[in-house]
Formats: C-alpha cells, sequence, structure tokens
C-alpha cells in the first residue's frame, strides 16, 4: 500500500478550536479562539460596504477570466496606496508593486519562497513568539528560522532583548516585524523602539519582512501603517505582506497582498517577475471576487467612507472590550493581574493564564482560547464580560 507508512499529524491548534467551539452545546460557551471579529450578536457579519460592492459586481462583472500572475491591477494600486499612503515617494517613483496573493498567509507563502529562491542562505528571524504558521511556512519552504525575543516570562514586551539579538543578527538575513497588533501577544513597540530597531536593521543591512495583518484594527487606517511607511521610506528595499481578512471582514474570500519596496523601477520589475513566476507554481492566478470587491470599495469615495466608518466601529468596540474585560476582573481582585489586557492593542490578549488553565476554562466553563494563553478580545460577548470574568477567576484560585 503507498499510503501505509503515513502518520496523522494533530489538526492546526488555532482552526481546531472553530471546530470544537462549534459542537460545544453550552449555550453561554465563549469563542476567544480564532482571530475573528464578532459583533454584539456574537456574529461576524459581511460588511455594509462589502455587501454593495459585490452587488456592483454581480450587476457590472462580464467574464470570470483568469485574472494575470500579480492579480487584479485595480487592487493591486489601490491596496498599495492603502498600505504605504496615497502619496507615497516609493509609488510615484514606481518603486513598490503588489502581488495579489490568497489572503496575508499566501503573501507570506510567497515571500518564503521567494527567499529560499532568490536569497539562498538567508536566515528568517522572528519573534518569540509569533503567530504559528510563521514558523511552519519559513520552515517549510527550507529556510533557517530564528528567534529573536519580544515577551519575557513575565509577560511584559522585552523591547531591550529584542534590540541586543537583532544587532548580531547575521548581516543580510531577514527580519519578520509585526507591523502592528502583534500576534498573539498584543504588545507593540513604540515608536522610539520601531526607530531603533530600523536603525539596527540599516546597520546590518537586514531585509525586513513586516507582516500587516490588522491595519485599521488599532489606532486608524493611516495611524496603522506608521512603522510600515517608516521603513518602506526610510530604507531601500521592503518586504510587506498585507491582509485584508480583518478589516474588511473577507476572511473566507483570502484577499492580501505581497509588496514589494526595491531600490529603483526597474529592480522592482525583475523582483516582480520572480514572484509571478513562483505564485504560478503555487496557485497559478489568485482568487478573483475578494480582490474585486476591496478594489471596487477603495475606488468609489462613498463606499470607501462607509467602509472606513465600518472599521472605526469594529476598532472602537475592540478598545470597549478591552477595557470592560479589565473592569470584569475588579470585583474578583484581578485587575492589577490582568491590567496588561488594557495595555495591549488589537485583536489579541496573551492573557498569561497556563496552558493548564486554559484547558480547564474550556472543560469547565466552554471558553475556547489557544493554549498559549492568547485570548481574541474581539470575539468577546460584552453582555457576559461579567460571565467570562468569573471563569477567569475561578481558573485563577490555586
Ligand atoms: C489567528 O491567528 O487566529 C488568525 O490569524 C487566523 C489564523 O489563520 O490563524
Amino acid at each position: 500500500m503507498h499510503f501505509a507508512a503515513i502518520g496523522r499529524v494533530p489538526g492546526d491548534p488555532i482552526l481546531g478550536l472553530m471546530e470544537s467551539y462549534a459542537k460545544d452545546p453550552n449555550p453561554q460557551k465563549f469563542d476567544l479562539g480564532v482571530g475573528v471579529y464578532k459583533d454584539a450578536q456574537g456574529l461576524t457579519p459581511i460588511l455594509q460596504a462589502v455587501k454593495r460592492a459585490e452587488q456592483r459586481l454581480v450587476e457590472q462583472q462580464t467574464t470570470k477570466t483568469y485574472i494575470g500572475g500579480h492579480g487584479n491591477a485595480a487592487f493591486g494600486t489601490l491596496i498599495s496606496e492603502l498600505v504605504l499612503g496615497a502619496e507615497s515617494p516609493l509609488l510615484k517613483a514606481r518603486r513598490a508593486g503588489a502581488t495579489q496573493t490568497p489572503g496575508g498567509t499566501g503573501a507570506l507563502r510567497l515571500s518564503a519562497d521567494f527567499i529560499a529562491h532568490n536569497l539562498p542562505g538567508r536566515g528568517v528571524w522572528l519573534s518569540n513568539p509569533t503567530w504559528p504558521i510563521h514558523e511552519s511556512i519559513f520552515a517549510k519552504a527550507g529556510l533557517k528560522v530564528s528567534h529573536y525575543p519580544y515577551v519575557d516570562s513575565d509577560n511584559r514586551l522585552d523591547v531591550a532583548a529584542m534590540l541586543a539579538t537583532l544587532t548580531n543578527v547575521p548581516k543580510g538575513d531577514v527580519v519578520l516585524l509585526h507591523a502592528c497588533y502583534h500576534n498573539p501577544s498584543g504588545f507593540d513597540l513604540s515608536r522610539d523602539d520601531w526607530r531603533q530597531v530600523l536603525e539596527i536593521v540599516r546597520e546590518r543591512q537586514l531585509l525586513p519582512l513586516i507582516d500587516f495583518a490588522y491595519q485599521g484594527f488599532g489606532d486608524g487606517l493611516e495611524q496603522d501603517a506608521w512603522a510600515v511607511r517608516l521603513f518602506a521610506n526610510e530604507l531601500p528595499e521592503v518586504l510587506i505582506t498585507s491582509s485584508c481578512s480583518k478589516n474588511f471582514g473577507l476572511y473566507s474570500d483570502r484577499v492580501g497582498a505581497l509588496i514589494v519596496c526595491a531600490d529603483a523601477a526597474e529592480k522592482l520589475l525583475d523582483v516582480r517577475s520572480q514572484l509571478a513566476f513562483i505564485a504560478r507554481n503555487l496557485w497559478s492566478t489568485p482568487p478573483d471576487h475578494g480582490a474585486a470587491v476591496v478594489a471596487t470599495i477603495l475606488g468609489d469615495a462613498a463606499l470607501k467612507q462607509l467602509w472606513s466608518t465600518e472599521v472605526e466601529a469594529m476598532r472602537s468596540r475592540i478598545a470597549q472590550l478591552r477595557s470592560g474585560l479589565v473592569e470584569a476582573l475588579a470585583p474578583h481582585g484581578l485587575s492589577e493581574r490582568f491590567a496588561h489586557i488594557g495595555v495591549q492593542r488589537g485583536m489579541f490578549s496573551y492573557t498569561g493564564l497556563s496552558a493548564g488553565q486554559v484547558q480547564q476554562l474550556r472543560e469547565k466553563h466552554s471558553v475556547y482560547m489557544v493554549s498559549s494563553g492568547r485570548a481574541n478580545v474581539a470575539g468577546i460577548d460584552e453582555t457576559r464580560l461579567g460571565l467570562l470574568a468569573e471563569a477567569i477567576a475561578d481558573v485563577c484560585k490555586d
């Protein structure tokens, strides 16, 4: 038998939580696992701007023929402007361009293969901790993966340790940075920290690969791009992976982009030819629908305005949930212990709960979160914050 020696690998721990949660009959269950935004009703609705763009597409689209290797050209231009800024000098100089990918994960996979094929011998440096799929994507591409410290054993951002390690990274290696709302910790660098990282990256001639999955989920669509734009404007070469899953709510449509910033327009064309070649061998051409939706929204002033209002609503709800959870924990004497939840940013919070406590939360209280202690704050139902706080207090009592 050809398959006789094949064993079973465990299912993906984050996606697996979605399944376990769906099967749980407890009506008081909480889904704080996978990074998906939920509204006050516990639903992940389709944004109105998306619905309107889809209606327009249904009426106006005339073909389902393949889109090119770099995807929808309008999407590429508009997403580059969203990420780099409409007035970006790089875009004006044709030094930056986007390749459409199936989600941000597709962009990461494309970058991993690009590094493996076109920059042989370069190691990739990831934050410790990071999104678990970062680890496997780069390792599976055959790259040497190393780590720089990010969160210390007391669940605090450790910038000094991060900078010390980056200072010793071999020249030319790739360093993956989370643009904002670090996954899984929720701890972000300050602007001063970013400037220090920039100087090390410049001095060590590192290639920054910036993962930008949550634009709009913290301070605002423009503000959240600050670090990305700093690096793109200051350095000759940068790779940026952008995701439209969260901010457009287009999770299942798989929309993302790999944006390359090169030192010259001609060099960008060389790099992009390589990306098209790699993409052709990975997924041939990217899926059309989600990127067409994003292009329709970003290309229309009224739809863009509606969308940005909807992003604003998601953003302020997440901020309220953070402070709400810290308040709900106060009567249990836990507001200090979990004060970091109010300091962390974006969807995720490294709660500091142990794997054992996370397991107890699931088994006793039907609260689902990743075993690392990461909670998706955007998945909390605010009408039941008290119940969630009680459950957390229960597993913290020993
Ligand atoms: C997460 O970390 O939960 C999200 O990025 C979704 C995913 O694909 O894991």
